[in-house]
């Protein structure tokens, strides 16, 4: 083991060093993907001595607890970054003083009492990437890995995307003085993250195909010119992924909860939070990892047909979804994801378009705000409570991905009524639709007339007394 990290494929377990991996990060052996290893990780040593006898440096977890809520007070922007705080548990830089950072992380965890109650669990909170730089989660992600093509010395980087990753990317490469290339399908993904690649000025292009078709491209374009690959393929993002890990411990007073919901699309997310849940618990410093159960949309839903298959064969699919982040039908980090939903015995779900606007709105009517891809999370809890995957007494948190900004669109259509067909809204059961009625909150527009305005208004307020509420005292 070098001296910090080294890659070990997923697949057939080959162990290789930083240095010698190709372009598009795949095992020359079997097409693999890499995870990064430490000298902590599971199944690299059952001892604290290197294979020459000297003693591993392996971080103390009491120490390490203090030292992380220590920089919370410090000016330094390693320390204000929600990602480099725990620099120990992600050694993959040489020197950490220039990594490029945006103070990601950092992020809340949001109670919702009331999704909690139409859910039916006690205790539900949202661990809320979307407040991040760039509005997800990437942010995480792509400060580890830029921060990697910034000390290999790239000048180019690129990514396939729905829209956030380029987004996040963009952002960081613009920080760092790097170019960056963005492939997009045309047509489908949200307008504020196409805004985005545009504003931090990457060399943004649409493509005439789905995410899937611009990923076969993309691994073209790194296999023939220095540019630094930076889709979830690259396990440098999953490093900085993982670190919402450390923050809702800390924010739960490491309290382990006992149930994780994630959205799957590539399903790297959901495999980097895994990572971080159980190398803490490989550290010793939490008793056990929370069951991490991935939500998809039932239009892009290749790992829950894999989930559900007695065969456990993986088919990709053409993806349809007006979640638009996760509509991926090939999606490259599965067996990642379904390792960890093994390791941690989680469940995967699907959610139709119905249920994800629904489950949308509900948590938008909290007070949180989401894009859809993130609303599949409350949306796959209902059923995980139904099946008794979940039960009522057990701690839930929802990692939500992206900002309710990233998509506004779909917010005005669905409150609109113009976002769901009369066939989707067929499969809703009579409690669901109620709840679309009450929750829709369409613009009204008025004549400026001070009259007509009053008595609409009246008419209104009247019309929506909040439950409970008594006349002012
Ligand atoms: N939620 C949001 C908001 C996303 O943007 C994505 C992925 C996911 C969930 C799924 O995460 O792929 O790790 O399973 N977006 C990628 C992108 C694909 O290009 O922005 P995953």
């Amino acid at each position: 083991m070098s001296a910090t990290h080294q890659l070990r494929c997923v697949d057939c377990g080959v162990q290789t060093s930083a240095d010698s991996i190709s372009s598009d990060f795949r095992c020359p052996e079997c097409n693999g993907l890499y995870e990064v290893l430490y000298p902590w990780s599971a199944g690299v040593h059952d001892s604290t001595t290197d294979a020459g006898g000297s003693q591993l440096r392996l971080p103390n977890p009491g120490g390490i607890r203090h030292l992380w809520q220590e920089r919370r007070t410090s000016t330094l922007p390693i320390d204000q970054s929600g990602v480099w705080r725990f620099r120990e548990l992600l050694p993959i830089v040489r020197n950490v003083e220039k990594v490029v950072t945006l103070c990601e992380g950092n992020t809340p965890l949001y109670d919702l009492p009331r999704c909690a109650e139409l859910a039916g669990v006690d205790w539900l909170f949202a661990k809320h990437q979307g407040m991040n730089p760039t509005g997800s989660f990437k942010d995480t992600g792509m400060t580890a890995a830029l921060s990697v093509a910034v000390e290999r010395g790239f000048q180019w980087v690129a990514c396939a995307s729905t829209g956030n990753t380029s987004a996040a990317m963009a952002a960081y490469a613009a920080r760092a003085g790097l170019r960056s290339i963005v492939f997009i399908p045309e047509g489908k993904i949200a307008w504020g993250k196409l805004s985005q690649s545009m504003d931090y000025g990457a060399l943004t292009v649409q493509l005439k195909t789905d995410f899937d078709g611009c990923v076969r491209l993309l691994l073209e374009l790194v296999r023939r010119f220095p540019i630094y690959l930076l889709n979830s393929v690259n396990p440098y993002r999953l490093e900085g992924q993982k670190t919402p890990a450390m923050e809702i411990l800390e924010q739960m007073e490491w309290q382990v909860p006992e149930h994780l919901v994630v959205p799957g699309g590539n399903l790297a997310n959901s495999s980097a939070l895994g990572k971080g849940f159980l190398e803490l618990k490989q550290l010793g410093m939490i008793p056990r990892v929370p069951k991490i159960s991935v939500i998809q949309a039932q239009g892009a839903n290749p790992l829950y047909r894999w989930f559900g298959d007695a065969n456990r064969e993986m088919n990709p699919v053409t993806a349809e979804t007006r979640a638009t982040a996760i509509r991926i039908g090939n999606p490259a980090s599965w067996k990642k994801a379904a390792r960890v939903i093994e390791q941690t015995g989680g469940w995967c779900e699907e959610a139709t378009e119905q249920e994800i606007a629904l489950a949308k709105a509900q948590i938008g009517a909290e007070g949180i705000g989401c894009e859809p891809a993130s609303a599949v999370t409350l949306a796959g809890l209902k059923k995980l409570v139904v099946q008794g995957q979940v039960n009522r007494g057990e701690r839930v948190v929802l990692l939500l991905t992206g900002h309710t900004l990233k998509d506004p669109q779909y917010t005005i259509d669905y409150h609109r009524g113009e976002l769901l067909e009369p066939e989707e809204l067929a499969g809703a059961t009579a409690d669901d639709l109620a709840r679309h009625t009450e929750l829709r909150k369409a613009p009204i527009v008025l004549e400026a007339n001070q009259d007509v305005v009053l008595r609409t208004l009246e008419q209104q307020m009247n019309a929506q007394v909040p439950a409970g509420a008594g006349s002012p005292a």
